[in-house]
């Protein structure tokens, strides 16, 4: 897995303001093509996770939060109900791991991922023959209609 503190992309202003930074993507706009286009990304990038972050600033700025980390602000905003900032935080943080999760050429899965793949499915091939059965039923998961385990 990539590194996640991209998420915490912060940035201290002269007024110990917090102030979260649109992490850049991790690989340009059109290194995922075919898969995701250029366009896709540009939308989720430079428009909804710009947003959020973005909106997460605006919200802080009107707020009193003492954490330091984004993480740490989606659970303190979970736990006190504090929906816009845990909205906010949350969209910010996922948008950052799902580019982190993708890369222009395949990596095939090392350590616990690879383990816990080859425990579960038997194989990397195999996990690839369910999800596209799965890809072509429509459904989001094959385990129960492929697999007995
Ligand atoms: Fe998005």
């Amino acid at each position: 897995m990539a590194d996640q503190s991209r998420n915490a992309a912060i940035a201290q202003s002269d007024v110990e303001r917090l102030v979260f930074e649109l992490p850049p993507l991790p690989y340009g706009t059109k290194d995922l093509e075919p898969v995701l286009s250029a366009e896709t990304l540009e939308i989720h990038h430079g428009k909804h996770h710009a947003r959020y972050v973005e909106t997460l600033n605006r919200l802080l700025s009107e707020q009193n939060f003492s954490a330091q980390r984004l993480e740490e602000i989606i659970r303190i905003a979970h736990g006190s109900g504090t929906k816009g900032v845990f909205n906010n935080a949350a969209q910010a943080w996922n948008h950052s791991f799902f580019w982190e999760s993708m890369a222009p050429k395949a990596v095939k899965p090392s350590g616990l991922l690879a383990s816990a793949i080859s425990s579960e499915f038997g194989s990397l091939e195999t996990l690839g023959e369910e999800r596209a059965i799965s890809d072509r039923a429509g459904s989001g998961s094959s385990r129960s209609a492929t697999s007995s385990r």
